[in-house]
């Protein structure tokens, strides 16, 4: 890649190329309704943009999310999306390892997500056995569920991830 993308917090003027870009990378898949639920919501939800020459290429959002009997705090990552012409460069995991490192700025203690475990392993992730996702998933999918502690605590418990509304869509947790 020829420059590092810059990475910064989005704005409410940013939306709506943001939301352009979903579709591109995500030609099977309406995040949209998610995308757009989610970035107004801005005491829980971190949203990052990766910018090359002022062009959005790249997006992820952290959510604030809590933890069954257990006082850790959490983060769900997703949605995380590269403009298709960035792929492969580096952006995504730019992005992503710009919002590890606000969050554990922050004092968050776990990040959650669900996705390629081949992809999200190599920012640090780990498969996840002891929280339950807030819907149960699919036996093929069990190894998609992973976390990464950022703070010292050991374990987050074995509760269940509780999530805000714009999560409380099982279509969003299943195939
Ligand atoms: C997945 C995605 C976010 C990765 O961002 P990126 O900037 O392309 O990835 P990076 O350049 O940081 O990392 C590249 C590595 O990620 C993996 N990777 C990237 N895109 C991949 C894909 N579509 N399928 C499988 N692995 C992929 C590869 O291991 C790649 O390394 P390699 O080029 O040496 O093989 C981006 O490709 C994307 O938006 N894809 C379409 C949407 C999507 O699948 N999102 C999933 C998020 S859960």
């Amino acid at each position: 890649m020829p420059t590092s993308p810059e990475i910064r917090t989005s704005t409410r003027d940013d939306i709506e190329a943001i939301v352009d870009m979903y579709p591109l990378a995500f030609p099977d898949e309406d995040l949209v309704p998610l995308v757009r639920a989610l970035l107004p919501d801005e005491d829980i939800v971190m949203s990052l943009v990766a910018t090359l020459k002022g062009e959005i290429v790249g997006h992820v959002a952290f959510t604030t999310c809590s933890l069954e009997g257990s006082s850790l705090s959490a983060s769900l990552l997703a949605p995380l999306a590269v403009a298709p012409d960035f792929q492969r460069q580096g952006v995504g995991s730019a992005i992503v390892s710009s919002g590890l490192k606000r969050l554990r700025d922050s004092r968050v203690d776990v990040v959650f997500v669900l996705g390629d475990p081949t992809y999200y392993s190599r920012l640090g992730f780990a498969p996840e056995t002891h929280v339950q996702p807030p819907y149960p998933l699919p036996a093929e999918w069990y190894s998609a569920w992973q976390s990464q502690r950022l703070g010292d605590a050991s374990s987050a418990g074995a509760g269940k991830l509780v999530v805000p509304r714009q999560w409380l869509d099982p279509g969003l947790w299943a195939p």
